[in-house]
């Protein structure tokens, strides 16, 4: 690849080296070269939120980025977000007690936001919640069962000092 650039990224806490074209996105590097396809690609334009990963701590967008900008930085995908033990992060187990699932494509992008969101505002209001997740679309059905999983995860004992750890 004669015009590759290299780049290390720390991705869940694991340092990553690779050579990238300048023009590869940071979510095409998380799915191709680190083998994290829990990173979905839905619109590919900054739109919809399937592929929102953590990076330096901060939600944003995989499509929208380089993979050379995130070059020094970290990165937090879904994977990333479930304890080495195998179990659930309390905003999965949230997902998953309140039905915020449903065919499951948009829910890596929700679990990375929400897993922000109630970092940064632990006891928000309904009219929070639907604010602090309309970056984030879903076209399967309504939206009630994720706002139901984003106040059972902010109430959910544990889950504050959990999603605080994230980075
Ligand atoms: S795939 Fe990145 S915002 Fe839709
Ligand atoms: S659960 Fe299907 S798009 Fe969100």
């Amino acid at each position: 690849m004669a015009d590759s650039v290299a780049v290390t990224i720390t991705v869940n806490g694991q340092g990553r080296e690779a050579q990238v074209e300048p023009r590869k996105t940071l979510a095409d590097f998380l799915r191709e070269d680190c083998g994290l396809t829990g990173t979905h690609l839905g619109c590919e334009h900054g739109v919809c939120g399937a592929c929102t990963v953590l990076l330096d701590g901060d939600a944003v967008r995989a499509c929208l980025l380089f993979a050379v900008q995130a070059d020094g930085a970290g990165v937090t995908t879904v994977e990333g977000l479930t304890p080495s033990d195998g179990a659930l992060s309390p905003v999965q187990e949230a997902f998953r007690e309140a039905h915020g699932l449903q065919c499951g494509f948009c829910t890596p992008g929700f679990v990375v936001s929400v897993t922000a969101f109630l970092r940064d505002q632990p006891n928000p209001t309904d009219a929070e919640i639907r604010e602090g997740l309309s970056g984030n679309l879903c076209r399967c059905t309504g939206y009630q069962g994720i706002i139901n999983a984003v106040r059972l995860a902010a109430s959910a004992e544990g889950n504050l000092t959990s999603a605080s750890t994230i980075v």
